[in-house]
């Protein structure tokens, strides 16, 4: 066992900390206050090939392997975590969906132009009554010869409104249940297709997240991805990477809140010594130094899977639930360790305290993954 990072994968992590700190972290207050896109910064980010990190470069991508994503993924969401979710969205849910099960006409037209940093998408599962009961999707793709007919409606849809390409997963079939799904690449700007307004969010308030309306979409058959039916499967394939990303964000904006906590605790003073001299915080830094390690590994261990193509199901549940209930932990701790200065914006483990939530909600609940990995341990 070889717990050393090969060069280049210090040097994308090194990459990505530089971005954050010195892209990211100028502005991300404000844009968190008034729930602005980071636009720019996504467009850097994209240049520098963070948003299709593990892309083939014949189409485009960087090339790298998982572990690589998962040390970037970390270090961009310890400063902004609104910056991180499109990272992950275009990387695990899009780019990956695409390049795995898209046929090559598809990674020509779709892909590239995303992996190449031109074009931007988006991963539609959710609905209004169909989060974590994935399989009871409401959005129909009646079948009619050359086309689908899309109606209906997907809800908390990240890029919703900045994404040019979607992935939208539609019933076929009612009566054949989850093999009746499918999945159907939709552009922008199709006839029928809306982006509904912004939800005013808790945390992650920069990115962008919509409902969107599907009415009578017309979607040709050449854009379905795989074979008829296979939409049930390819989400569940797709949120299984997706997984290890959220985890990363997850490890990222705890490693952020306590790298804060740390440093403040080193240099407020009271009862005449730095706060971190009493144990009260001291242990309080332990805990929380412990988890984020522990989180960490569970990450890598995670991506290692992916890497070498064992099955990651279960890795990545595991690393998404306690990534994810660790973050909250952690973050909760960090604002406490700021005392009254915690509660301010300006001393930034607010923020990272309301983006965690998030975690434990979106790519499946906490108690979706526990469903997933009972499951998987008991089969
Ligand atoms: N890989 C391949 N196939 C899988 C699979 C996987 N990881 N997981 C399930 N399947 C297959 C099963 O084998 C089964 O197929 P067969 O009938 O052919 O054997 C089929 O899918 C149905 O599986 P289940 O019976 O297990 O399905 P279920 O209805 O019990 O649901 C679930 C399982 C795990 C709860 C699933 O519904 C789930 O993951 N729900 C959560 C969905 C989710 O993550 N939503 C978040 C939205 S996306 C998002 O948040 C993106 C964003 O913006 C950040």
């Amino acid at each position: 066992m070889d717990f050393k990072l090969s060069e280049e994968q210090i040097m994308i992590r090194d990459a990505a900390r530089d971005f954050a700190q010195n892209e990211l972290l100028p502005g991300v207050i404000e844009r968190d206050e008034k729930q602005e896109f980071p636009k720019e910064q996504i467009k850097k980010m994209a240049e520098l090939g963070f948003l299709s990190m593990m892309v083939d470069p014949k189409y485009g991508g960087s090339g790298l392997d998982t572990i690589s994503y998962v040390l970037a993924m970390e270090e961009i969401s310890k400063v902004d975590a609104s910056a991180s979710v499109v990272m992950s969205v275009n990387n695990s849910l899009v780019c990956w969906g695409l390049e795995t099960f898209g046929s090559e006409e598809q990674k020509q037209k779709y892909l590239v132009p995303i992996a190449t940093g031109e074009k931007l998408g988006a991963f539609c599962l959710s609905e209004p009554e169909a989060g974590s009961d994935a399989t009871s999707q409401k959005t129909t793709a009646i079948d009619q010869g050359d086309h689908y007919l899309v109606n209906g409606t997907k809800n908390w849809i990240t890029n919703g409104n900045s994404a040019d390409v979607f992935l939208v997963i539609a019933q076929t079939d009612i009566d054949k249940g989850h093999h009746g799904i499918n999945a159907l690449i939709i552009e922008k700007g199709t006839e029928g297709f809306e982006v509904g307004p912004k939800e005013n969010k808790l945390g992650i308030r920069g990115s962008d997240t919509h409902s969107l309306m599907f009415n009578d979409v017309k979607v040709p058959k050449s854009n379905r991805i795989g074979d008829d039916g296979f939409g049930f499967k390819f989400a569940m394939k797709t949120l299984s990477g997706g997984r290890i990303g959220i985890a990363s964000q997850a490890l990222g904006i705890a490693s952020g809140a306590y790298e804060l906590a740390l440093k403040y605790s080193q240099e407020r003073k009271s009862f005449g010594k730095e706060i971190s001299k009493h144990q009260a915080i001291a242990f309080k830094l332990a805990d929380m130094a412990t988890e984020i390690e522990a989180a960490r590994l569970l990450c890598l261990k995670a991506a290692w899977d992916k890497d070498q193509h064992n099955n990651y199901d279960l890795s990545g549940a595991m690393a998404k639930l306690y990534a994810a209930e660790m973050a909250m932990r952690v973050t909760v701790e960090a604002v406490q360790i700021h005392g009254g200065y915690g509660f301010v914006k300006e001393y930034h483990v607010e923020r990272l305290m309301r983006d965690a939530k998030i975690t434990q909600i979106y790519e499946g609940t906490s108690e979706i993954q526990k469903i997933v990995i009972s499951r998987n341990i008991l089969k």
